[in-house]
Order: C-alpha cells, then structure tokens, then sequence
C-alpha cells in the first residue's frame, strides 16, 4: 500500500522527483568522498559519478521512464559545462528559464509536453470533421495553434484552448493576423464541451481517464472525441485511424 502511494506520488511528479534526486546525489556524494573518505576527485569525475548514481536510482529505483534516465545522467554534465566554461549573466538564465516556464507550465503540472500535431493530422481530422458534417471544433490545449488555424474555414468554426501563457500569445497573434480561429487562454479543465461537435486533444495518457470523464459529462450524442494517439484506457474506440504519416499516427475515435 505504502509501495503504491510512494509509486504514484513518483510518476504523477517525475520532474520534482528528479530534481529531489541530484539535489540528494549531489550532498551525499559530496560529503562521503570528500568528507569522509577524503578522496581529491576531479570535478568531471565527480560530476559523471553523479550523474550515473543519478540514472541508475531512476532506472531501479524510481522506476521513470527511459528519457529521465538519460536527461539525470546529461543534467550534472551539461550544468557543470555552462558553469564553468559558459561566462553568461545570471539575468540571462533566469529570462531562459522564465521563457521555459511560460511555454512548458503543463510538462511538470499535468505531464502533458509540447509537441505538435503535422499537416497529415490536420489533413485526417478535416477528413473525419467532413465526414461528420461538424460545423463547430476545438483543440484542447491548442499549443502553437497550427490545428486551430488549420481546420478553419468558412464553414468550420475552429477554437482552441491554450493556457502556457506563451504559446496562447504567439498562437492567438497568429490566428488574429491570419484570421484563421481563436485561441482562448484557458485551461481545459475550465471549458465547456458542449458546445463544439468535434473535440480533438493530443495531450498525455496521464490525463485521458479524467479528460473522458469530462467528455462523457459535456458532449452531446451524434458529436466526436479525437484523441491523438493516446486511448482511453479501459474505453473500446469506436473507432482507429491509422495515417500515412512518419511515425504512423493513430487517431482514436469515440462517437458519443
Ligand atoms: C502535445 S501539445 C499539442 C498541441 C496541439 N494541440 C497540436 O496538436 O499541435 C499539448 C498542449 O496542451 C497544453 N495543455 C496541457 N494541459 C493543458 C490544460 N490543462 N489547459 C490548457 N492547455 C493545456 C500544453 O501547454 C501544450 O501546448
């Protein structure tokens, strides 16, 4: 039981995990070879040796997925790098990392990571919208707003919501100029389905169970959710669309 408290606690916030661990690491290390054993270790040697306990405690321990176990070992490496050899202003870092944190504010609330929907989706989902005669679509979470701006015609009604603060501004000033759909700065969780006939979402299979939910609540019979390769788990698609792009994309269908 404590197990399974301390496991969901670890996968629902990787990033802090992670943090936690070099921060760990890095005192511990620290103190027994230096202090303990009294050891003289180069700083390269000390930062590798970090990194290594780093991604060996997220393999076995912590169990993260694959690419955490790469970014724990890089992390104290490439640190170590910029700290010594990069000569920036601190003020450029703390602008770098306040830029980051407007764009990526869902990667470490709601493990939901910015990537982007091609022209082959955006090219399947005019397909399925045409199909279903729909006349109003929404992107959840809309990102740089492509699929917003792509799905809007003189006919389709194209919204997106958008809540990292930098992308809603850079995809709205984009819909605004080329008069192609709006994006709302908005969190999902506070919009209202009901009205669109089509819902499309590319998010993070951490959330579908909760988000399907809300679909079931909100949209009306005879409207679709799309969800961009990831299922609602213990949920059968009414149906599966394989497209004929790179990385084979699969858009999962429920018909309500
Ligand atoms: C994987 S990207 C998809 C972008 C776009 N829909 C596309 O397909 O090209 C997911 C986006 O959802 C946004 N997002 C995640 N959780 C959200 C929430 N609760 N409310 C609003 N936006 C959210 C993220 O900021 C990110 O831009």
């Amino acid at each position: 039981m404590e197990k399974k408290i301390f496991f969901s606690v670890v996968h629902k916030y990787p990033l802090v995990v992670a943090v936690i661990t070099q921060l760990f690491v890095l005192f511990t290390l620290r103190n027994v070879l230096l202090l303990i054993l009294q050891l003289s270790v180069s700083i390269w040697t000390f930062v590798f040796l970090q990194g290594l306990i780093c991604a060996m405690i997220c393999y076995f321990f912590l169990k993260l997925p694959k690419w955490f176990i790469v970014i724990s070992f890089l992390f104290p490496i490439f640190f170590s790098v910029a700290w010594n050899y990069l000569h920036i202003s601190a003020g450029i870092y703390g602008l770098i990392f306040i830029l980051l944190a407007l764009t990526f504010s869902h990667t470490l609330k709601e493990r939901v990571p910015l990537y982007l929907s091609n022209s082959t989706t955006v090219d399947g989902l005019k397909k399925i919208i045409d199909e279903q005669k729909a006349k109003k679509v929404i992107d959840l979470g809309s990102g740089t707003g492509g699929v917003v701006r792509g799905l809007s015609s003189e006919t389709i009604i194209s919204h997106g919501v958008e809540s990292a603060p930098m992308l809603w501004i850079f995809s709205a000033l984009c819909s605004w100029l080329s008069r192609k759909g709006s994006i709302y700065r908005k969190n999902i969780w506070d919009t209202n389905f009901s009205d669109y006939d089509v819902v499309y979402a590319f998010l993070s299979p951490a959330i579908m169970e909760k988000l399907f939910q809300k679909i079931k609540n909100e949209m009306k019979p005879g409207t679709v959710f799309i969800s961009n390769s990831f299922q609602v788990p213990n949920t059968k698609a009414s149906e599966v669309r394989t497209l004929d792009d790179g990385r084979k994309t699969k858009l999962f269908i429920y018909r309500r």
